[in-house]
């Protein structure tokens, strides 16, 4: 080899060991180092030496994770260990006597866990010899599986290398093939454009995605993998523990789910399922259980198998987020923008965890999509707290006489046309504040917790007021006395007295609470503080022309429209003008010049704070500058955490992001 490949030689390992640095950092930390700009750059180096010398090439190479087509299909191979499988447990009575069971085979009287997410994905085992991978297998019959290795090569989180692997040693790492919910979303998106069918779940198109032939089309897909296990392990120490064994195998440069977590007893079970149940929503990927395993590996060993499962773990099941129901009805709802939203009318049903009887079709467009039709059976799905959507129709359960649903044209409440917005999608009740469905529910939002805060005074009395015609729009709730209230059925003295004196309270409010409450088209609590900080008071918000509007953060041409059209009517001008005769007031914003420290910082905030609410901690901080975020990731600066912080307190450690506590935020924010 002359010096000029032996140079382009150490040049292409020393990129290939960087790349491989970087992909650690990103797919197992959690935490780039780079920018993805500077990390193509570094793949694009490599290409180019490796098109230059193409005899060098390596097949480890982070370039070479795409290969040839499996024109023949899969080949089987087997799996030296069977892949098992799960007993699954409904209830928390199961769960105490798979505990109790435990305890009694062991005679002892605690025992450790580990509590994982159960992943709602495939199981896959890839094989490392000497540190290289050399085989992804599927679990298929949890004896024999597909040979899936070229598959397995293109996901990313998978190395093709491991991190400080011992040199023999054959090392089996076994875990769980997904897709995120994002990834999912835009793939479905992607087979709408190109007329292909849609998917039914991430799992199915995870699935779907792992057996594609062609590798190039696996290499598409948004797959991840998080290993939960060991199979084989040759010429590798074995940890005494499970905890440990997936500590080393993300030292070994693999993804163990963060989200593990170590627990004793039954409480501790309880309390781990519980934390991952209420974690379910925001995941990025669906996950639908918990899965419970003995610690200590020789205790494992001591409780041995039945049949496929092993007697040491316990896959805890979440309350199904999908169940199938029929459509009695499809009625219409009209919000506070008249925005019209059809909705399902369902036998009831229990899915996630509660009984739900409608569901939302969100617009016109999703009904022709789903040709959904009354007396259909359909898929309902309910995900944490999200509104419960039907996902999908079963057509051929389909009912021969049924019709096909027609889309109203006017309005069911004020008989007004419906209007199509520009984009098409949104129909709208075109009646304005002469439909009093749009004037109740503008009224619901004013009052409601987040915007005026106006304690007592919900949805039924909004409605009542309404219909007895005491209020007409939100400025009237100001000249409400106690005894009109009275006039009201089953309203009582103190009632009547409590409420007037939570609307004296909602008075006094602050410039964003009352930017949201007017209820702007797409102005969240988020923009309304942005505008508040970024003008610093409501005239010149008011008088605000488009151009002045998209210099604010987060504010795009279309938001900027919305605002200037909702000032530009005159009855929403009235409104206002009532509104702060009726006494409305806040503090002035102190336009503080924007501070050094906290320009283009990012905050997140987690837990309460004593001196001040989450609310207020936000906008003083987008007042110095900064950003505030709901979710940790790397690039998040602060943390902030108050008292009992949820899990965004856990992420930041792992993320290594700045925590800091109240009394430092104090001292930071000093004297603002
Ligand atoms: S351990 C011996 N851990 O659940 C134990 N499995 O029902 C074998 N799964 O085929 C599996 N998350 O695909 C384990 N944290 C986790 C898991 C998990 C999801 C899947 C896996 C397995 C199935 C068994």
């Amino acid at each position: 080899m002359n010096d000029v490949d032996k140079h382009s030689l150490e040049e292409m390992n020393r990129l290939i060991e960087e790349i491989e640095r970087h992909n650690y950092l990103y797919y197992v930390k959690d935490s780039p180092q780079i920018p993805d700009a500077e990390y193509d750059r570094l793949l694009r180096n490599l290409e180019a030496i490796e098109n230059a010398h193409p005899e060098l090439v390596r097949d480890d190479s982070p370039t070479r994770r795409v290969g040839a087509r499996a024109d023949e299909g899969f080949n089987e191979v087997e799996h030296e260990l069977p892949m098992l499988s799960l007993a699954n447990a409904f209830d928390k009575d199961e769960v105490r006597e798979f505990h109790e069971r435990i305890l009694r085979r062991l005679e002892v009287d605690q025992v450790e866990y580990v509590a994982e997410p159960k992943l709602d994905g495939l199981a896959i085992s890839l094989l490392y010899e000497n540190g290289k991978l050399t085989r992804g297998a599927t679990r298929g019959d949890g004896r024999r599986g597909e040979d899936v290795t070229a598959n397995a090569r293109s996901i990313r989180s998978v190395p093709l290398r491991l991190r400080n692997a011992p040199s023999s040693s054959k090392i089996e790492i076994r875990g769980e093939v997904l897709m995120t919910r994002k990834g999912f979303a835009r793939l479905n998106a992607q087979q709408d454009e190109a007329g292909a069918k849609r998917y039914v779940n991430p799992r199915n198109a995870a699935a779907g995605s792992l057996r594609q032939l062609d590798p190039a089309i696996s290499a598409a897909r948004p797959l991840e993998f998080f290993a939960y296990g060991l199979g084989l392990s040759e010429g590798f120490d074995l940890p005494a523990t499970h905890a440990e064994v997936l500590d080393a195998i993300a030292d070994l440069g693999l993804r163990a789910n963060p989200e593990r977590q170590m627990v004793s007893g039954f409480d501790g079970l309880i309390s781990a399922y519980k934390r991952l149940l209420s974690l379910r929503p925001n995941l990025p990927y669906d996950i639908d259980g918990v899965v419970y395993k003995v610690n200590d590996l020789q205790l494992q060993q001591r409780m041995g198998f039945v049949s496929r499962a092993p007697r040491w773990a316990l896959a805890h099941k979440f309350p199904a987020e999908e169940e199938i129901t029929t459509v009695e009805a499809i009625d219409v709802q009209v919000g506070r923008t008249g925005a019209i939203t059809p909705v399902a009318r369902l036998s009831p049903v229990f899915v996630g965890g509660v009984t739900v009887s409608n569901a939302t079709l969100h617009n016109h467009q999703e009904i022709t999509r789903l040709d959904v039709r009354v007396g259909d059976s359909v898929v309902v799905r309910r995900a944490g707290d999200v509104i419960p959507e039907v996902v999908s129709v079963l057509h051929d359960r389909r009912p021969d006489t049924s019709v096909a649903y027609v889309f109203p044209v006017r309005c069911p409440v004020c008989n007004s046309d419906i209007v199509l917005d520009e984009g098409g999608v949104i129909a709208r009740c075109s009646g304005g504040l002469f439909c009093i469905a749009q004037v109740r529910e503008s009224i619901k939002h004013f009052a409601s917790r987040r915007a005026m805060d106006i304690e007592g005074l919900g949805s039924k009395l909004v409605e009542q007021l309404v219909d007895n015609q005491l209020i007409s729009n939100v400025a009237d709730i100001y000249t409400l006395s106690a005894e009109r209230l009275l006039t009201l059925d089953r309203m009582g003295e103190k009632s009547a007295d409590n409420l007037i004196k939570s609307i004296q309270r909602s008075r006094s409010t602050t410039l964003p609470r009352f930017l949201f409450a007017l209820g702007i088209p797409q102005i969240g609590e988020t923009t309304a503080a942005a505008l508040a900080t970024h003008f610093g008071d409501l005239d010149a918000i008011m008088i605000a022309d488009e151009d002045a509007l998209v210099n604010v953060q987060d504010i795009g041409p279309i938001v900027a429209h919305n605002v200037v059209e909702f000032f530009a009517q005159q009855h929403n001008r009235d409104v206002i003008g009532g509104l702060i005769e009726a006494g409305i007031n806040w503090p002035s914003i102190e336009r503080v010049p924007a501070d050094a420290r906290f320009k283009d910082k990012t905050f997140v905030l987690t837990g309460s704070l004593s001196g001040m609410s989450r609310t207020e901690a936000r906008e003083m901080l987008m007042t110095l500058g900064a950003k505030v975020t709901s979710s940790v990731s790397s690039k998040t600066d602060y943390v902030v955490a108050g008292s009992d912080p949820g899990s965004k307190l856990d992420k930041a450690e792992r993320l290594g992001v700045q925590v800091i506590d109240e009394a430092e935020f104090n001292e930071l924010i000093g004297g603002n």
